[in-house]
């Protein structure tokens, strides 16, 4: 054994009986992009909206969360007041959640509001920040993620003729066209529509020029030659990923519908997969009888950021009584994020 191996070997020792030691006060929840070494330690690994129910329903004091921010921010709101959730790196901060902001939005929505007589509704991706998810709750509006975007839009096309989606203009755009919204009738925010929003009068949906940088990569020409590398495989993307990309592509859906794709398959399949490759590589380390290789080698930067080392330092301070990262949002942010987060939870 090297030294690093030696060393890396007694972290996770100590993180097993750090976890130990807390036992039911803590729950550790894991996306199931983060690495391998943190995702053993999980409680529970899920997707964003297995996270997010999973941290409504966790009844012990302390959350640690290993993912993104955003995703720490909505189990701190969808928990107990008396709960308390803990990131172990703050800075993992996702690109595409800092993509729209409460003030760009506000000014957005005042101009199609107006333009369309109040007859839209906002809906936000879970990939956003508190406040802009507060904003959202605040205006009829619900959140919704990767996995339940179709049933989203469509309760929101219930109730409104109109439909503005943040910040992801992929998963918006992918989402509309296959509920058969026509392309002509998807339009595209743009900053310099503040003063003059009427080139979007006849679109039914409209979407944040937001994207996520490790999906938005991928393009038909990655499909097409994964196609004349693995005549036989059936090629799956996440829904961030481009419309041409979609399009050329089997099946598209979130991380939880990968992971349940290629657990059903049968001993000799093959999979290319379009999406962030911690995944992708477990899904091959976890299945030697099937061929599962990435679409592109594509590493998400904030998710990687939390380390076994942060993880350890997590709950050290848990265990010391001082607990470091606790996600703290105001009360007013909390009551219009937890409206739309909990009108997601109920509409799907
Ligand atoms: P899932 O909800 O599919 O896990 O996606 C979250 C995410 O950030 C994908 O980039
Ligand atoms: Fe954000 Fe993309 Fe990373 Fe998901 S994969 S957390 S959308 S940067």
């Amino acid at each position: 054994m090297t030294s690093q191996e030696h060393a890396d070997h007694t972290r996770q020792a100590e993180i097993t009986a750090l976890r130990r030691q807390l036992g039911s006060r803590v729950t550790i929840l894991g996306h199931h992009y983060q690495r391998d070494e943190v995702i053993v330690h999980a409680d529970h690994r899920g997707d964003s909206l297995e996270l997010s129910r999973l941290a409504a329903e966790a009844t012990s004091p302390y959350i640690v969360f290993c993912g993104v921010y955003f995703m720490a921010e909505t189990a701190a709101v969808l928990c107990q007041p008396d709960q308390v959730v803990v990131q172990p790196v703050r800075e993992a901060l996702c690109p595409m959640a800092r993509m729209v902001d409460r003030p760009t939005l506000s000014e957005a929505w005042d101009q199609l509001a107006a333009m369309w007589d109040g007859d839209l509704l906002p809906i936000t991706y879970q990939n956003a920040t508190a406040e802009v998810k507060a904003f959202v709750g605040e205006h009829g509006g619900a959140v919704c993620t990767s996995s339940n975007a179709g049933a989203l839009f469509r309760w929101a096309l219930e109730r409104k003729s109109h439909l503005l989606f943040v910040p992801d203009q992929h998963l918006g755009t992918n989402t509309a066209l296959a509920m058969g919204i026509p392309l002509g009738r998807i339009g595209k925010w743009t900053l310099d529509m503040a003063d003059d929003p009427s080139p979007l009068r006849d679109k039914q949906v409209v979407v944040w020029p937001g994207f996520c940088y490790v999906h938005a990569v991928m393009s038909p020409d990655d499909v097409r030659s994964a196609r004349e590398r693995y005549p036989s495989a059936q090629v799956i993307v996440h829904p961030e990923c481009r419309k041409e990309v979609v399009q050329l592509a089997d099946s598209s859906g979130s991380t939880a519908a990968i992971i349940k794709w290629v657990n059903a398959a049968q001993a000799g399949a093959t999979f290319v997969i379009g999406t962030e490759v911690h995944l992708v590589r477990r899904l091959a380390q976890e299945h030697p009888d099937k061929t599962i290789v990435p679409l592109r080698d594509q590493q998400c930067e904030a998710m990687s950021r939390t380390t076994s080392e942060a993880l350890r330092a997590a709950l050290e301070s848990i265990v010391a009584g001082r607990p470091e990262h606790v996600v703290t949002l105001d009360a007013e942010t909390i009551a219009g994020a937890r409206l739309a987060l909990e009108r997601m939870l109920e509409a799907h």
